[in-house]
């Protein structure tokens, strides 16, 4: 890869899970190690990129020459997309964020009785849709996490979501998603296209992807 084919360019991606509190002990999550996003990361400061990575609870070390905001939970993950979204240029999407959040966060530890709890669960905004709302200028890349119907729930999104690019994988493919060093993903573009790539490590996924963002944005 060309070291410079992303340089001038402000790259915010988002990875890892969101931690949803349930009171100062416990939460809901998912099983987003960060590794698809923290590679996305590194292969776009690697090609020239400024990049900021705005990332959930990840067990990683932070990649070097990277601007990196740690959040928790989803509602801070919002709170630093929506403020950097003015000034990127591109925008990916990795992060698993938790749809729903509890609705009430006790203060204290929820002690266990008798029979069994009901949680009440909230929506939580859905970052990505918000984006697409606000979009100026910016490419936006959304990752679409599925167990069936991977090419037609992917199509939904970019329209949803108003999107430039979708790439979708099957989470439950061996090989794919969440937690290993590899990813098998389809990437569906705004013009109908489909690419299906094959099983690679992480950080190769993340060069093919930036390889497609710059052939359809159009740079050098
Ligand atoms: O972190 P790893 O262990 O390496 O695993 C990688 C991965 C499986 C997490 C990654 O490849 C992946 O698929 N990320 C997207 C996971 C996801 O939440 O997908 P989704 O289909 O639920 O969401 C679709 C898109 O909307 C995503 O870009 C997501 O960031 C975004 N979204 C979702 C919900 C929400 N409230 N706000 C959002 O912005």
């Amino acid at each position: 890869h060309p070291k410079t084919d992303f340089s001038g360019k402000n790259i915010l991606v988002t990875a890892g899970p969101t931690r949803e509190a349930l009171d100062p002990i416990r939460f809901l999550s998912n099983h987003s190690t960060g590794k698809m996003g923290y590679a996305l990361a590194a292969a776009a400061q690697s090609r020239g990129a400024d990049v900021h990575l705005v990332t959930g609870p990840t067990c990683l070390a932070d990649p070097a020459g990277v601007k990196i905001t740690k959040v928790v939970s989803a509602l801070e993950m919002h709170d630093a997309v929506l403020k950097a979204y003015p000034q990127v240029d591109i925008v990916i999407k990795t992060a698993a964020v938790a749809d729903y959040r509890p609705k009430e966060q006790a203060a204290q530890k929820i002690k266990k009785k008798a029979g069994e709890l009901t949680l009440v669960l909230e929506r939580n905004p859905d970052i990505l849709w918000e984006l697409g709302q606000a979009k100026k200028n910016q490419f936006l890349v959304g990752f679409a996490a599925e167990t069936d119907n991977l090419i037609g729930y992917a199509q939904e999104k970019m329209r949803e979501k108003n999107l430039d690019l979708v790439v979708a994988n099957n989470v439950a493919e061996e090989g794919a998603g969440f937690g290993g060093t590899t990813n098998i993903v389809t990437m569906i573009t705004r013009a109908g296209q489909i690419i299906k790539l094959p099983q690679m490590t992480k950080l190769e996924t993340a060069h093919a992807i930036l390889d497609q963002i710059r052939m359809l944005a159009n740079y050098r």
